[in-house]
C-alpha cells in the first residue's frame, strides 16, 4: 500500500531535502515503494509504503516532521471543512483511547478565526470516532498520542496525520540549549548546503551549545538522527513494529560500522563563553560525541585549528554583544572601555538587558545594530588565518559582506523559523580574497 506524504522544512531547504529524501530511499529502503514528488515553499511531498514513511523520521535530518496526506478538498466554510474531517476514516489510524491535539495552519484564508477551524476539525474527529466506538478521544494539546494538522489556503483544505509526534528537530538528546540555539534540521541543511563532507576540517568558531558540530559529527559516525528517540506513527494502529525493529537494527549495524572504521573526525569548535561550551559539551556527552575538539577562543584573534583547510561555518550573535571581562590581578572584574561608555549612557542602559556567565564573560542583549568592530576583526581572521578555507555564515544582518570587508561568492536565502536569513559563502583562496570596501553596497 502506499500513501502520499509531505515533509515541512525550514524554507529554503527544499532541494536539499528532496536530495535527502532521495539518499535515504536509496540506502535504506531496499527496493520499498518510494516516489519522489513534488517541492513547494516550505517543504517536500513523496509516495511512499509505510516503511518508507518510517525512514524518512528515523534519517532526515532536515525535514521537520513526516506527515500523511489524508484528503484535500476546496472549502469555503468552517463547515466544510467540519465535513471533510468527519468523513475521514480516523478510526483505521487510531482509537477514541489515545489523546488527540488538532492544529490549523494557514496562508490567505478567508476564514475569521483559525481557533474556531481547529475546534472543527476536533469535533468532527471526535463525532466520528463516538459514532463508530461510542468514545471521544481526550485532547491534550502538551503531549498528545495522536496529532492532526490542517493545512488551508484561500481555496483548499488539507488534512493530514502526523507521523513524527514531537517535531524531528528534537533528537532527544540536547538539554542544554544555550541562548539562542539553531534548529537542528537547520543546522544539518547548512552543512549540507555548504558541501562539507566526513573528513574534510570543519570548524565553528561562535558554537554556543554546539548544533553545527553535533550535527556534523553524527554525519561523519553515521549515527540515524532519531535513533535516540520515539515517533509519533508507534502510537497509530498501522505501526508495524518488526518493520520499525529492522530499520532500527540496521541503522544500529550502520552505526557500528563506521565507528569501528573511524578516525579522527576534523570536527572544532570554539566560543568566548566558557558556559556554553559546557554546555556544548553536556550535550556532546549525551549524544555520544565526545571526540569533538572545543576551545575558549574570542573568534575576533581566532586561528584555524588545523592546517589543512576545511570549512567554517557559524551563525553569529545579532542584537547581542558580548565583552570580554577579565579578572584583575586581585580577582577584580576589570571594565571594559564600552562597559565605562555604556554606564555613561542611560538610554541604552535602559534598552539593554545585561546577564553574566558564570566565567565572567558579559552578555549585553540590545536591539543596537551590531558591533562593527567585532566583525571588522572577524573579517581580518578570516583573511589572515584561514587561507584555503571556505567560510559560511548565516545571518538576518545583509551588511554582513561589508562588515567583514569580504566580497562574498554565493548568498543563499534561508529562514530560521520566521526570520529571513542569507547564507554567505566567502572563499578565502590564496591571494586572491575578495575584498569589499567599506561602506560598499550592502548585499541584497
Ligand atoms: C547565535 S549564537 C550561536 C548558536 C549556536 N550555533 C548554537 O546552535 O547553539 C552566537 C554565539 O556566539 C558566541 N559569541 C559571541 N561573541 C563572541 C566572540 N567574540 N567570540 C566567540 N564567540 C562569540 C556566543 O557566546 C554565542 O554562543
Amino acid at each position: 500500500m502506499s500513501f502520499e506524504f509531505f515533509l515541512p522544512c525550514p524554507r529554503g531547504l527544499e532541494a536539499a531535502l528532496a536530495a535527502e529524501l532521495a539518499e535515504i530511499a536509496a540506502r535504506h529502503l531496499n527496493g520499498a515503494p518510494f516516489t519522489a514528488g513534488a517541492q513547494v515553499p516550505g517543504g517536500v511531498h513523496f509516495r511512499g509504503g509505510w516503511a518508507a514513511g518510517m525512514a524518512a523520521n528515523l534519517h532526515s535530518r532536515l525535514a521537520s516532521r513526516v506527515l500523511l496526506k489524508l484528503a484535500h478538498q476546496p472549502y469555503r466554510s468552517e463547515q466544510d471543512i467540519y465535513a471533510l474531517a468527519l468523513e475521514q476514516r480516523w478510526e483505521q489510524w487510531f482509537s477514541a483511547n489515545e489523546t488527540l491535539r488538532v492544529d490549523v495552519t494557514a496562508i490567505k484564508s478567508p476564514l475569521r478565526s483559525l481557533e474556531f477551524a481547529t475546534l472543527r476539525v476536533k469535533d468532527a474527529i471526535c463525532d466520528r470516532l463516538r459514532e463508530v466506538s461510542g468514545e471521544r478521544p481526550n485532547v491534550d494539546t502538551a503531549a498528545p498520542d495522536v496529532r492532526v494538522f490542517a493545512f488551508l489556503t484561500a481555496t483548499d483544505c488539507t488534512l493530514y496525520l502526523d507521523t513524527s509526534g514531537e517535531p524531528l528537530f528534537k533528537r532527544g538528546w540536547r538539554l542544554d540549549k544555550g541562548a539562542a540555539p539553531l534548529r537542528e534540521n537547520l543546522a544539518a541543511g547548512i552543512l549540507r548546503l555548504t558541501g562539507w563532507t566526513p573528513g574534510t576540517p570543519l570548524y565553528d568558531p561562535m558554537c554556543g551549545s554546539g548544533t553545527f558540530l553535533a550535527e556534523a559529527a553524527q554525519v561523519a559516525l553515521n549515527v540515524a538522527p532519531g535513533s535516540e528517540r520515539r515517533f509519533g506513527f508507534e502510537k497509530l494502529r498501522q505501526y508495524d513494529r518488526s518493520v520499525w525493529q529492522g530499520l532500527k537494527a540496521a541503522a544500529l549495524d550502520a552505526k557500528k560500522a563506521a565507528a569501528s572504521s573511524r578516525k579522527d573526525l576534523q570536527i572544532f569548535g570554539s566560543d568566548i563563553s566558557g558556559d556554553m561550551l559546557d554546555k556544548a559539551r553536556a550535550n556532546f556527552q549525551r549524544a555520544g560525541l565526545p571526540s569533538i575538539v572545543l576551545k575558549q577562543v574570542d573568534a575576533r584573534g581566532m586561528s584555524a585549528p588545523i592546517a589543512t583547510p576545511g570549512i567554517l561555518v557559524a551563525n553569529p550573535p545579532y542584537g547581542e554583544r558580548i565583552e570580554v571581562r577579565g579578572r584583575g590581578p586581585r580577582g577584580e572584574i576589570r571594565e571594559t572601555g564600552r562597559d565605562r561608555r555604556e554606564d555613561r549612557d542611560s538610554r541604552e542602559a535602559r534598552d539593554t538587558r545585561d546577564s553574566r556567565d558564570d566565567d565572567g564573560f558579559r552578555r549585553v542583549h540590545t536591539d543596537a545594530p551590531p558591533d562593527s568592530e567585532f566583525f571588522k576583526a572577524l573579517g581580518d581572521s578570516l583573511k589572515q588565518r584561514f587561507t584555503g578555507w571556505h567560510a559560511f555564515i548565516l545571518t538576518s544582518d545583509r551588511k554582513l559582506p561589508g562588515q567583514l570587508r569580504l566580497r562574498e561568492s554565493t548568498k543563499t536565502p534561508l529562514f530560521n523559523g520566521a526570520l529571513e536569513c542569507r547564507l554567505f559563502r566567502f572563499d578565502l583562496i590564496a591571494g586572491s580574497v575578495r575584498q569589499r570596501p567599506a561602506g560598499d553596497t550592502p548585499a541584497a
